[in-house]
């Protein structure tokens, strides 16, 4: 039998946060139960500019990484911050393709796979964001539409190791409102199909977190569904308090 797959909460700052949140980020250090690295990681994924200050300091439990990265290692991509840079800051992996990086700057499947290709390059993990509209749940294309966004997003080449995929339903996302552990399961099963169908005995071992309205009152229900192995969190990730309530759920 394939060993289990490790649980891994990650937290998503978006665009949250000041030199101050040192201060929470150390709470959450100090509040996480000693037996939980044996089991599980986790990790912050502060704006890019917080990031060296974040990660620099003592050695800690929590790892760190990026909300997005050019595909580019470096040129002429005013504001934009490439994989090697994120690197260089002390993060160890980068979101990818998160819904609001499709809405907001119009990234599609194909730059997200040009950039998973990029944190590659620089030796970062990629954890890439695919989600379904309310619409899509409506018209019951959920399944179908997110099958397509990891077809098409991960390159050749995506192993355990060096991939997590992250099923984010936008109708879900900062509203309080999440799908039923049945809706969960039937996405994350059709995403391990794919996996497994392009990736072989790796598609088994890939990561498949959810997010979506994590909070420490359902993560314990969510973390228990087939094919779940962790969380991506948004709002509930910036309380030292709200972001232990969840990791202590995988524990
Ligand atoms: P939320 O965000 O937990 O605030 O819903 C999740 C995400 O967008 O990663």
């Amino acid at each position: 039998m394939a060993a289990p797959r490790r649980v891994l909460i990650v937290g998503n700052w978006k665009m949250n946060g000041s030199r101050q949140s040192k201060q929470e980020l150390e709470a959450m250090v100090k509040g996480l139960n000693p037996a939980f690295s044996s089991v599980a990681d986790i990790m912050v994924c502060p704006p890019a500019i917080l990031l060296a200050e974040l990660a620099g300091g003592a050695v800690s439990p929590i790892r760190f990484g990026g909300q997005d990265c050019h595909h580019n290692a470096s040129g002429a991509h005013t504001g934009d911050i490439s994989a090697e840079m994120l690197k260089e800051s002390g993060a160890d992996s980068v979101i990818l393709g998160h819904s609001e990086r499709r809405a907001d700057h119009g990234e599609g499947d194909a730059i997200v796979h040009a950039k998973v290709k990029a944190a590659w390059r620089a030796g970062l993990l990629p954890i890439v964001c695919v989600g379904e509209t309310l619409e899509q749940r409506d018209a019951d294309e959920a399944a179908a539409v997110v099958a397509r966004q990891v077809r098409q997003s991960i390159p050749e080449g995506a192993t355990g190791e060096n991939l997590v995929v992250a099923y984010e339903p936008i109708w879900a996302i900062g509203t309080g409102r999440t799908p039923t552990p049945e809706d969960v399961a039937q996405v994350h099963a059709s995403i391990r199909h794919v996996l497994n169908e392009r990736f072989g005995e790796e598609g088994e071992k890939i990561r498949i977190l959810y997010g979506g309205s994590v909070k420490p009152e359902n993560a314990k229900t969510l973390l228990a569904v087939a094919n779940v192995d962790g969380a991506l969190v948004g709002g509930a990730s910036l309380k030292a308090e709200d972001f232990l309530g969840i990791a202590h759920a995988a524990l």
